[in-house]
């Protein structure tokens, strides 16, 4: 058995996992919570609004704790109910984010924009999160530059001033990025002229950001698309509670299960039409979807076809899904090849699934060859992120023997209670 250390261990951060050794049992229902990435940037647009923003489908995951801990560092309000969240920015006057909180969590930098376009400044360090690889800020600088933002750096922070507001203005991103097209759409909702954001992201979780704006009287129009415009209005806060919308990274990853271990999964609270990707790869690979408004059932095969895959940005193959996938791959007879084509990170973990087994090479830091179908046998893995870590349970769930899965905690920044979620499946998997 192989351990790699990336994080330091914390006793009840364990997962003992029996695996199945290739009988598929896994067998019921399982429902996707509401998308992290989807959750992080209406909790930044809240702070937009002086009035109070209602969140629904709120998964209890780990990041909302510290993204509620940045938050309130800036004068806001935070309140949980029951998958719920209330933000109140009424009296939020801080421009520093909260160093420790802000670099644990790559998704601090979506505060950016809304605290800059509401008060003038913010003072934020360069955003931690996921060892997946570099994740520089450059196209967000420059697209507040465009906007008259000046930009500075002491070494320990970046300083971001508009002190008579944002200007109108044209950007073009010249890489795709997903929080750099949210935070600044959101910004742009109070700039003094219209914004056009041009190569802009096109997930389902920056419409659902602008639906959000639009609710709270923003004029946004494009998002879905590579461009995106926001003419400038008045801003209040939203009427209605906004719904949080499924999360199609979980949903990819509960369907990888399924294919791998289940007698029949049943995907449940899922949004199909933002799985398109994943159900045509797992269609190629010979796995049956059968698609329902809101769910998508799907049972292991004893035969997987082998594929050729990259991730792309939507609505192409999410990178957020690559680690399961890899883990069906290894089980698909013969050649597969999976490029990875947003983190130069992201491969790094299929060390660990080769310890299990698996006949993965990494040809560059990009692409992967993958032979199969090797059987995996148990380890104990220590995962490098949350997306690994979900990739890991899978590969320990189909193993010969016993698993444990160390730095769960990582896990749980994505997934909420997931040990308990795939008890309920019948998957033996306890936390200590
Ligand atoms: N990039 C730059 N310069 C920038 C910004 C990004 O070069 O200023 C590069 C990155 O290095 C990367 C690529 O652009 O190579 C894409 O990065 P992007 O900015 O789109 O990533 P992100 O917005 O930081 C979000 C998700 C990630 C997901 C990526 C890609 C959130 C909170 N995070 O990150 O989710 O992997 O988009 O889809 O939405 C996760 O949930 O586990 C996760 C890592």
């Amino acid at each position: 058995m192989s351990v790699i250390y990336y994080n330091t261990l914390v006793s009840d951060n364990i997962f003992t996992i029996e695996g199945l050794n290739g009988r598929p049992s896994l067998e019921g229902q399982i429902e996707v919570y509401g998308a992290k990435n989807a959750l992080l940037p209406a909790m930044a647009a809240a702070c937009l609004v002086e009035g109070e923003t209602h969140l629904e489908n709120v998964p209890g995951i780990a990041d909302v704790g510290q993204m509620t801990r940045i938050l309130e560092g800036l004068g806001a309000y935070v309140t949980r109910g029951e998958k719920a969240l209330t933000i109140s920015a009424k009296e939020m006057g801080g421009t520093v984010l909260d160093s420790a909180a802000a670099k644990s969590l790559r998704a601090s930098i979506l505060l950016i924009g809304p605290v800059l376009a509401r008060l003038g400044r913010v003072t934020f360090p360069h955003p931690g999160g996921d060892l997946i690889g570099e994740r520089p800020i450059d196209l967000f600088v420059r697209a507040f530059e465009s906007l008259g933002a000046t930009f500075s750096s002491d070494g320990n922070s970046y300083v971001l001033e508009a002190p008579n507001g944002l200007n109108g203005g044209e950007i073009f991103f010249r890489g795709i990025t997903v929080t750099g097209t949210e935070t600044v759409m959101m910004a742009a909702t109070l700039a003094k002229g219209p914004v056009t954001l041009k190569n802009c992201a096109m997930e389902p979780e920056v419409i659902a950001t602008a639906d959000l704006l639009r609710g709270m009287g923003a004029r946004i129009t494009g998002d879905g698309t590579p461009t995106i415009t926001i003419s400038p209005s008045a801003l209040f806060a939203p009427s209605k509670p906004f719904r949080i919308i499924p999360d199609r990274i979980e949903a990819a990853s509960f369907l990888a299960l399924g294919a791998l271990s289940a007698k029949h999964l049943d995907v449940t609270n899922v949004e199909p039409r933002h799985l398109d990707a994943v159900i045509d790869m797992l269609n190629e690979m010979g796995v049956e979807t059968s698609i329902s408004k809101d769910a998508i059932a799907v049972r292991a095969r004893e035969i997987l076809k082998p594929i050729r895959v990259r991730t792309h940005e939507y609505p192409g193959f999410a990178t957020d899904a690559q680690p399961p996938f890899m883990v069906l791959l290894t089980q698909a007879e013969g050649e597969s090849v999976l490029i990875e084509s947003i983190f130069d990170g992201r491969l790094n973990y299929t060390s660990e699934l080769v310890q299990m087994g698996a006949n993965i090479t990494l040809l560059s830091p990009h692409k992967a060859k993958v032979i199969g179908k090797t059987p995996l046998k148990a380890a104990s893995i220590n995962t490098p992120d949350i997306r690994a870590g979900l990739a890991f349970i899978l590969a320990a769930s189909i193993a010969e023997g016993t698993s444990t899965v160390m730095s769960a905690n990582l896990i749980d920044r994505g997934y909420e209670s997931i040990e308990k979620r795939l008890q309920a499946v019948g998957l033996s998997i306890i936390r200590s």
